[in-house]
């Protein structure tokens, strides 16, 4: 008998494939060996708007070492209608600038990248819009905005409610482009064989890539194999099939070789997507004691030409706080720039930003602290659908972290705290994110040694999400964890759904524990309790189970508190003290739950203090894409941040009772500086990111 099984979930443990990764064991896509290999370059289009008149490969072709450049004019069909992004060599269209136009191979990745240089391209221009502006007159009202939400939504009498009230909020806040920049870019390396086609592939979604590319090159998808073992971050950026994959697969078709493509750090500066910029007005209209009566949240974001993205913006705002008059409005632009795409917490981190900046707007406006303001319009039922939430603790996170920073016996005065050069002050928001779960499969496998092993086409996008099924199978097996084996990063393994709106695992951890349960169950009913010598394996989907869900608003909740610093003289902001407490339902793994949230807390930092895409009107491009250009919060940045969760059983979730950690970190962060910004200097930053000369 092997030794007791002792309880997985709730215990720190250290990435399964750590070790991999820091020795370099783990092989990430464009890093496997592979016979017979060359290298694909994408070349961007120099034109913003218009058509390829001509491509002139000669000059590369002439350098030794190309096999082939690929273009409109010759490259393997694509499927039309699949995804128009996608749908990419097929057309001398160009919708944006640096729109990939052509692929070069070459035997080497030198070469490939000189002979890139050598393509000719002659376009056909046409006069482009790139800006998004509140009185653009393009804009107009979507059908829907991400995934699925209404595009507008209007409860009681707003107008009139906005107009009584005794407080009145009316502030717009813009934010910029943001670009995801995930440490491994977007990468690929492609062979075919025998007309099927293997793809090792960065992305957050082995399964979803799988049947896009079996749909753009028109394959049954058991002829398309996407493996995704470890994979260098995504943040939102790798949740679909995007450019490089097909880049790549094209290219192996047309030289009938396999063929690694990367794309550089300057190409994921658009073509993969970014956050697209927001203006977004906020008005609250309120009693004199901070009851919220009426509250109006319209949001403008922008698409391309090829495809409408409308980002969710301000879906946050229906179900945050209280209030009998509601409204809110998305308006979207078609412009001349690559499509937006989802980054981490799209909608609810731009749309907190400007919701939580506002109530703090009005807290100022009524004289009440902040935080005794959010729990004065803490709604008992969700306002929007009039349903109780499953279970909703934003006022225990305000509380506890109120505590835990010290905030009582805050001075609200702004401006007035010196400390050397520095002006000292201190923020608060607050965080919700959707707790959703998508179905799943998972099979389990019992060997008659005793050990299991527990496959799921799960992406593990360096989250920690392999660890964390690994200790829920341990669990839902009831033997210890050094039994069980996890294999994830893999179409061949049981289908599943995206790493992304922090629903990865809680969808995948629900279908793991079936799996594990039905396994038991079996092995339970074998004669004698033996497994036979090829082994048990059980194999569900939670199809059905997801699809029953009752539909009730489930959320988690967070709140943040953070300290800044500002230089008197140069505006310098410091942010000494970020401190966020979190409910999300059951933490499964302490280690990688805690890197979670602060990493998305240090990314909404870097939103309120660096990121910013400029573009350049003239070109319609990004003129900082690279990240000596683009700033991202760097760990001199970060000085002291804690993450801190509370004990939170919800039995309306999943059967692992999580919530779902990845996005929930960066939800409001950016207010709370901003509005910790405004305690220390007076001045209220309504547009990303606070810069110095916003401050003087
Ligand atoms: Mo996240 S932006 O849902 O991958």
């Amino acid at each position: 008998m092997s030794a007791p099984p002792v309880g997985a979930v709730g215990r720190e443990h250290p990435r399964l494939e750590g070790r991999d990764k820091v020795t370099g064991a783990a092989r990430y896509a464009v890093e496997y060996p592979v016979e017979n290999v060359t290298y694909g370059w994408a070349v961007p289009a120099a034109a913003t708007r218009g058509r390829i008149l001509r491509v002139d490969a000669a000059p590369a072709l002439a350098l030794p070492g190309v096999l082939d450049v690929l273009h409109h004019g010759n490259a393997p069909r694509l499927t039309p209608g699949v995804d128009a992004d996608l749908f990419l060599l097929q057309e001398p269209a160009v919708h944006y600038r640096g729109q990939f136009v052509a692929v070069v191979v070459a035997e080497s990745i030198e070469t490939a990248r000189e002979a890139a240089r050598l393509v000719r391209i002659d376009y056909d221009t046409e006069p482009h819009s790139t800006v998004l502006s509140e009185h653009h007159p393009g804009l107009y009202r979507p059908h829907k905005v991400n995934p699925s939400y209404p595009t507008d939504t209007e409860d009681g009498d707003f107008d009139g409610g906005f107009a009584a009230a005794e407080v009145r909020i009316d502030a717009t806040y813009r934010t910029p482009a943001y670009h995801n920049n995930p440490m491994e870019p977007h990468a690929t390396t492609a062979r075919w064989r025998d007309g099927r086609l293997l793809v090792h592939d960065s992305n957050q979604g082995s399964t979803p890539v799988q049947v896009t590319l079996a749909e753009l090159f028109a394959l049954p998808r058991e002829s398309v194999r996407v493996v995704a073992e470890h994979v260098g971050g995504g943040f939102g950026s790798k949740g679909y099939a995007k450019a490089a994959v097909v880049l790549a697969a094209l290219a192996a078709r047309q030289v009938d070789r396999p063929v690694r493509l990367a794309l550089t750090r300057q190409q994921l500066f658009g073509p993969i997507g970014y956050r697209t910029p927001t203006i977004q007005r906020v008005r609250l209209g309120a009693d004199a004691d901070g009851r919220i009566a009426a509250v109006c949240h319209d949001a403008i974001s922008q698409t391309s030409t090829l495809t409408e993205f409308t980002e969710q913006t301000a879906v946050y705002t229906r179900s945050m706080y209280a209030g009998p008059h509601r409204r809110t409005t998305h308006r979207v632009v078609r412009l001349d720039v690559p499509t937006p795409f989802w980054m981490r917490a799209p909608g609810e981190c731009p749309g907190a930003y400007a919701l939580e900046s506002a109530m703090d707007e009005l807290a100022t406006a009524c004289g009440i602290d902040p935080v005794e303001l959010r729990i004065r319009n803490d709604p008992t039922v969700d306002p929007e659908q009039g349903l109780p939430f499953t279970s909703r603790n934003l006022v225990a996170c305000l509380r506890d972290g109120a505590r835990r920073f010290g905030w009582a016996d805050r001075d609200p005065t702004p401006g007035v705290r010196r400390d050397g050069r520095w002006l000292v002050g201190t923020g608060v928001a607050g965080a919700s994110y959707p707790a959703r779960a998508r179905a799943a499969a998972a099979a389990a496998t019992a060997a008659p040694d005793g050990t299991f092993e527990v496959r799921i086409n799960a992406t593990d996008i360096g989250t920690g999400a392999r660890t964390a099924l690994w200790q829920v199978a341990a669990d839902a097996l009831d033997v210890p964890v050094d039994r069980v084996a996890i294999r994830v990063g893999d179409s061949d393994l049981p289908a599943a759904g995206v790493a992304g709106g922090s629903m990865g695992t809680a969808s995948w951890s629900w279908a793991v524990i079936r799996a594990c349960e039905g396994l038991r169950d079996r092995l339970r009913q074998a004669p004698g309790g033996a497994v036979p010598a090829d082994g048990l394996t059980v194999e569900v989907s939670t199809a059905d189970e997801v699809r029953a869900q009752r539909p009730l608003p489930r959320y988690a909740y967070g709140a943040h508190f953070c300290e800044v610093r500002v230089d008197a003289d140069t505006g310098e902001v410091r942010v000494p003290r970020l401190l966020g407490v979190f409910a999300a339902g059951r933490v499964v793994n302490p280690t990688t739950a805690r890197g979670q949230l602060i990493g998305g807390m240090t990314m909404g930092m870097s939103m309120a203090l660096h990121e910013e895409g400029l573009l350049d009107e003239r070109y319609g491009d990004w003129v900082n894409h690279d990240l000596a250009m683009y700033h991202v919060s760097v760990c001199a940045d970060v000085e002291r941040i804690e993450a801190y969760w509370l004990p939170e059983e919800d039995p309306e979730l999943n059967p692992a009772g999580v919530k779902g950690i990845g996005e929930i970190g960066i939800v409001g962060t950016a207010a709370a500086i901003t509005n910790a910004v405004h305690h220390a200097t007076g001045v209220r930053v309504r547009d990303l990111p606070v810069r110095l000369d916003k401050l003087l």
